[in-house]
């Protein structure tokens, strides 16, 4: 039996109430964004120390008995992590969790998409930067922009809803952002910019790289059409989103940089070498794999101690990143060793 604490709602000391979960199950990746990884000489999390599917299953389980209910499985790439459909098919079946959803970067997708789809998955976002396979080339270091498009195709014809994630870097991808709407707008797929965040592991950003919402909203104005806000349906998602007046297709915006939302904030992750972080930014984070490995626990005993992680984590949670503060100090793990 539960006991009533643990079905307390999972509020952190701003009153702000967590009911998701981002899981990343690998760090690893088969591409190499500069904005996220060097090309070369990455260090990988070794093998006995990324969680098991059973590991994170427990996690998932603590988590939704104090109320989480959206999980979004993330990387570095969770493609490349084996069977992911078998991780998917039990996360889908824990009680109280209602979405389910994951992040790839499609190089692997044309052929999972079917079983993640039967497994139980909702939606997914692909990341995707550019229409041209040259700049795919440049920012990625991988030729791999028609698998991509051979993922979202068969993501598509799997039934299941689509995203797409493009970072928006100034002086790089101007040119994609109009034919990204394009694209979106001719196959039902919302694109979502994303301001280039400080999380890349060579430390790369700069303020003046951020290509903003606002400059691409001008953008996207003067090469389509004009667009309208989308009232927020739900305030306590990230995205700004806008409606191009003709009515065909919307765009979205997470604006980390220019509008920050950690006012509703809903999130906590789980790093794929067992960790909870309050933030993308933060710097200091929890570890739940001792726990989960401790031979002297019983199973009630585990997951009692897990509910307290993850509560006590929750309660550690800050405002907010400080990213326009002459604070900011990026964090110590790279975005693929987070999971964005
Ligand atoms: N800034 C902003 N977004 C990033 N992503 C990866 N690195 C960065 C960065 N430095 C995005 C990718 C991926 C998501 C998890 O995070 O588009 O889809
Ligand atoms: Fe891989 Fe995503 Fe990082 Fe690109 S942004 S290198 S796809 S983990």
């Amino acid at each position: 039996m539960n006991a009533p604490s643990q079905h307390a709602p999972l509020l952190d000391g701003f009153g702000r109430l967590h009911d998701n979960l981002r899981i990343s199950v690998t760090d690893r990746c088969n591409i190499r964004c500069f904005y996220c990884m060097p090309e070369e000489g990455v260090n990988f999390v070794p093998h006995g120390e990324v969680l098991r599917y059973e590991e994170i299953e427990q996690v998932v389980r603590a988590a939704a008995a104090l109320g989480v209910r959206k999980l979004r499985v993330t990387g570095g790439e969770p493609l490349v992590r084996r069977d992911l459909p078998v991780l998917i098919a039990k996360l889908a079946a824990i009680p109280g969790i209602e979405d389910l959803a994951l992040t790839t970067n499609g190089v692997l997708l044309e052929s999972l998409a079917q079983p993640l789809a039967q497994a139980g998955l909702r939606r997914l976002n692909v990341h995707l930067d550019t229409l041209d396979r040259q700049r795919f080339l440049d920012i990625t270091r991988r030729d791999d922009l028609p698998r991509v498009l051979a993922g979202i195709d068969a993501a598509q014809r799997a039934g299941l809803p689509v995203k797409i994630n493009a970072v928006a870097v100034k002086d790089l991808v101007e040119a994609d952002i109009a034919p990204l709407a394009r694209f979106g707008r001719e196959r039902g797929i919302e694109i979502r910019y994303i301001e280039f965040m400080p999380l890349d592991s060579q430390g790369l950003w700069l303020r003046d790289k951020v290509l903003t919402a606002d400059a691409i909203l001008a953008l996207l104005a003067s090469e389509i059409g004009p667009l309208d806000p989308i009232p927020d349906a739900d305030p306590r998602a990230p995205a700004l989103e806008y409606r191009f007046r003709d009515g065909i297709g919307t765009v979205g915006f997470i604006a980390s940089v220019t509008r920050p939302f950690c006012l509703n904030c809903n999130r906590i992750r789980l790093t794929a070498d067992g960790h909870l972080r309050y933030c993308l930014f933060a710097h200091d984070e929890m570890d739940v794999k001792t726990t989960l490995r401790d031979a002297s626990l019983s199973a009630e005993a585990r997951q009692a101690r897990l509910v307290e992680l993850i509560r006590a984590n929750v309660s550690a949670k800050w405002l907010g990143h400080e990213i326009n503060t002459e604070r900011f100090v990026p964090p110590p793990r790279p975005m693929y060793a987070i999971g964005g």
